[in-house]
């Protein structure tokens, strides 16, 4: 097969990385990808909001699969595009109408709600009911959950403690503090309880259940400061046992499959359940119409199974005798970002010669870029590594150990991933 994978983060280098393994895999274009995934991937320049270069590009080099890593461009409707002018392509990634889940937060509680999928007691508002928002805000007590309900670039979630700030934030956001992502809020109810992510790959119908992950959201040491793109990720997670993941199956997966056939949406692709668990109960904080970044590091890590025969099973219709073999190690991401993210950083510091890799050891590229055959850093999150190792401590301190070993000005990354699991 041809396959073309769209992004250009370490989520797509871990995605490349079992891919460019798959005996099924004769090219595997990388577009846009970054400088750090050359070695893996044919990369090609396109511009994934032009969605007529993507089909151009498919239609003239027999694409055979595309494989969608990040959210926006299945929001847009490059799915529905591709689809309607190359019925033949193998489209992994929803639709803009199953890319919904993600990209309303009204459109994904709704639906939860209808189908009796657990999750936080919530109401949406537009900007003709700043009042009732306010109000409403009340009754849920404190802390309080603020959400713009569009995509915005995962900074769109506000906590408030008091009900001044609460106010202010509703005001505010209603004002477009994130654009027309926030014209329409929800706001729900604070549930207290311990996150984690479970991954399937779907044709709407069946699934296989790829590793659990766990990532880490907060900029510093112990789950403070800013959210961030994510700075690291663990995966078994020890709590998502099979008591749990039973429930998860039960009162979540399969009632979001049931619900999207119901509402006559045919979903083809990833979906990421973000889940709490609140006293050994699992509910959805929020749902991914893809893969999670840096939760798939750890995951590919872990999938010993071709990801192009997978996704090739999805699309057949042969999801059901997929057998998806995972490692019984632990694994460790670590995100390595430019210092002063996710506030203003400095990009454009050369990266130091990279260490030789050790069998379970990898290295996953994201804001980097090339000049004169060096690395540059050119993003808040530059390098991704992950460790494989027997448990949780020893993958913790081989990543760190790699951490370690990579040079650039301002490195920062955090060194108590895993803390909150002992
Ligand atoms: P989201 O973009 O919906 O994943 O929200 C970002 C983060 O906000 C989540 O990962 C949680 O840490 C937090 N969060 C969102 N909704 C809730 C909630 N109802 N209760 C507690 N924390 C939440
Ligand atoms: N790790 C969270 C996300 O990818 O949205």
């Amino acid at each position: 097969m041809k396959i073309l994978l769209l992004g250009s983060g370490a989520r797509e280098h871990a995605m490349a990385y079992n891919l460019s393994k798959s005996a099924l895999v004769e090219n595997l274009f990388i577009a846009p990808g970054n400088p750090g995934l050359a070695s893996i991937g044919i990369l090609q320049p396109l511009n994934l909001d032009d969605q007529a270069s993507v089909l151009e590009f498919c239609n003239a080099n027999q694409i055979d699969m595309v494989i969608c890593g990040p959210e926006a461009p299945l929001a847009q409707g490059l799915m529905d595009y591709l689809e309607l002018h190359n019925p033949d392509l193998i489209l992994i990634g929803p639709k803009q109408k199953g890319a919904q889940l993600e990209s309303s937060k009204a459109f994904a509680k709704e639906f939860m709600i209808k189908y009796e999928i657990p999750t936080a007691r919530y109401q949406s508002f537009d900007k003709n009911q700043i009042q009732e928002a306010i109000n409403f805000g009340k009754s849920l007590g404190l802390p309080l959950v603020i959400k713009a309900d569009g995509l915005a670039a995962g900074k769109g979630v506000v906590i408030t403690q008091s009900h001044e700030e609460s106010e202010a934030e509703i005001k505010s956001m209603l004002a477009g503090k994130f654009g027309t992502a926030s014209s329409t809020l929800v706001i729900e109810e604070f549930l207290s309880g311990i996150e984690f992510s479970v991954f399937v790959l779907t044709n709407g119908h069946q699934y296989v259940l790829l590793p659990t992950a766990k990532d880490y959201k907060r900029v510093g040491e112990g789950d403070t400061g800013p959210n961030t793109g994510g700075m690291g990720s663990i995966s078994p997670v020890p709590f998502a046992d099979e008591e749990m993941m039973e429930k998860v199956k039960n009162k979540i997966i399969l009632p979001t499959l049931s619900g999207l056939q119901k509402e006559n949406i045919p979903y083809q692709g990833f979906i990421f359940f973000g889940l709490i668990s609140v006293n050994g109960e699992p509910f959805v904080i929020e749902y991914n119409c893809r893969m999670g970044d840096p939760e798939t590091e750890s995951v590919m890590m872990r999938l010993q199974s071709d990801l192009a025969r997978l996704c090739l099973q999805c699309h057949q219709g042969r999801l059901d005798t997929a057998s998806v073999k995972i490692s019984p190690q632990h694994v460790a991401t670590i995100f390595l970002t430019s210092g002063g993210y996710p506030g203003d950083f400095e990009k454009d510091k050369l990266i130091g010669p990279l260490p030789e890799l050790q069998h379970g050891e990898q290295i996953f590229f994201a804001g980097v870029t090339q000049k004169n055959n060096h690395l540059y850093t050119s993003g808040g999150r530059v390098i991704a590594v992950s460790c494989l190792g027997e448990n949780r401590k020893d993958a913790i301190d081989a990543a760190m150990t790699l951490a370690e070993k990579i040079s650039y000005e301002g490195k920062y990354y955090r060194k108590d991933i895993g803390f909150d699991l002992v």
